[in-house]
């Protein structure tokens, strides 16, 4: 049996002080209706939580709420043939900690076709240090490699290299085998991404072009791009011909300023990625990719742990683009 309250972060919008964060006993029957109840042991900080947790309407349209796109943890309850108490799942993406209450809570009920059940290799914790940042990084991976970008064709550049999603995508790359070009703006995180395997590092502003030309010397075979704008304008102009360049991301800026020439002169592939929405096959293939062939040996360097009274100080740095790594909240205390 579920206990009656649980603890959960609330943000709710105030006359005074606009959007404030607080943590708060929440009641079982507050949840949404949903085939599965969750037990959540691990979340993770993404910034579109951040986003969430700050007001922003473009990701949560009513408060109070609570965030967290990301949960792992044990079913408690569940109406779904497909689900049992006792099973270690994961959900991360769909609507969770959007409009439906989220993963920075003990509890989360949902629909059973958000659920993932745990990759045998994989452990809760683990899947949360992952995330939908992880996810992500995986997912542009296998874009490129779907793409048929090999590290024989050359450099892999890495945009908002030290953030979740790019951490992450510099150390699958390099243990993949490529070879990986760091784009950063924290001079001081150079070492980190040099242990995470990157072989280069750049000053965020060398990959940022305002130049208005309209191709740039081609040094690119593959791009993961994480924040948009100038930079993925200048990554776009910079890759070689027939290369390919994922995109995520609008830290930077949710514009695009391109012209058609880099597509019709290079033929380089410009490629959306979509985390949130990604269709369950794929979902599980990544998932076990991150579990078994992509599995990091360093995950725990690029991990801060946390709880649930601490996620506000750490939304502040992620919005202000000071974190570094990925940020897991740890819900079974209290
Ligand atoms: N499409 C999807 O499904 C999906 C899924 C996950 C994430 N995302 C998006 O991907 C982006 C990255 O997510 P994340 O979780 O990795 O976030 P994060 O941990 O905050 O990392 C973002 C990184 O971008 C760099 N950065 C921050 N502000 C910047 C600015 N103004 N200009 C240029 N670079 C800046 C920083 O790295 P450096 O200091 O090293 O440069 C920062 O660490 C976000 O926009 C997020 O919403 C999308």
């Amino acid at each position: 049996m579920p206990p009656k309250t649980f603890k959960a972060m609330v943000v709710r919008q105030t006359e005074d002080k606009g959007f404030v964060i607080s943590l708060t006993d929440k009641s079982i029957d507050e949840l949404p209706p949903g085939d599965v109840l969750i037990r959540v042991k691990y979340s993770s900080l993404n910034y579109k939580d951040a986003l969430s947790a700050s007001g922003n309407r473009g990701v949560t349209k009513n408060y109070p709420h609570t965030p967290g796109i990301d949960a792992a943890g044990v079913v408690e309850e569940s109406i779904s043939n497909d689900f049992r108490p006792g099973d270690e799942v994961i959900v991360t993406g769909y609507d969770l900690g959007m409009n439906t209450s989220g993963g920075f809570a003990q509890y989360i009920r949902v629909p059973a076709d958000w659920v993932v059940k745990r990759p045998k290799n994989l452990s809760l914790r683990e899947g949360m240090c992952y995330g939908t940042a992880g996810f992500t990084a995986a997912l542009s991976v296998l874009k490129l490699i779907e793409h048929n970008i090999t590290p024989e064709q050359g450099k892999i550049l890495v945009t908002g290299a030290t953030g979740g999603v790019g951490s992450i995508a510099i150390s699958i790359l390099s243990k993949a085998g490529f070879e990986v070009i760091a784009a950063s703006g924290k001079k001081e995180r150079k070492q980190y991404l040099l242990e995470l395997g990157a072989e280069e590092v750049l000053d965020r502003e060398e990959a940022r072009d305002v130049s208005g030309k309209p191709l740039l010397k081609p040094r690119w075979a593959g791009v993961i791009d994480t924040v948009g704008g100038d930079i993925l304008a200048a990554a776009i102009k910079s890759t070689k011909y027939g290369g390919v360049i994922t995109c995520c991301g609008n830290v930077a800026s949710p514009e695009l300023h391109t012209t058609v020439f880099p597509f019709i002169l290079r033929g380089v592939t410009l490629i959306g990625i979509d985390s949130a929405n990604c269709p369950m096959p794929l979902r599980m293939r990544i998932w076990e990719k991150l579990a078994d062939e992509w599995k990091l040996d360093h995950l725990d360097r690029l991990v801060t742990e946390i709880s649930l009274d601490e996620l506000d100080k750490y939304i502040e740095y992620i919005l202000q683009g000071k974190q570094t790594g990925r940020v897991v909240v740890n819900l079974q205390e209290g």
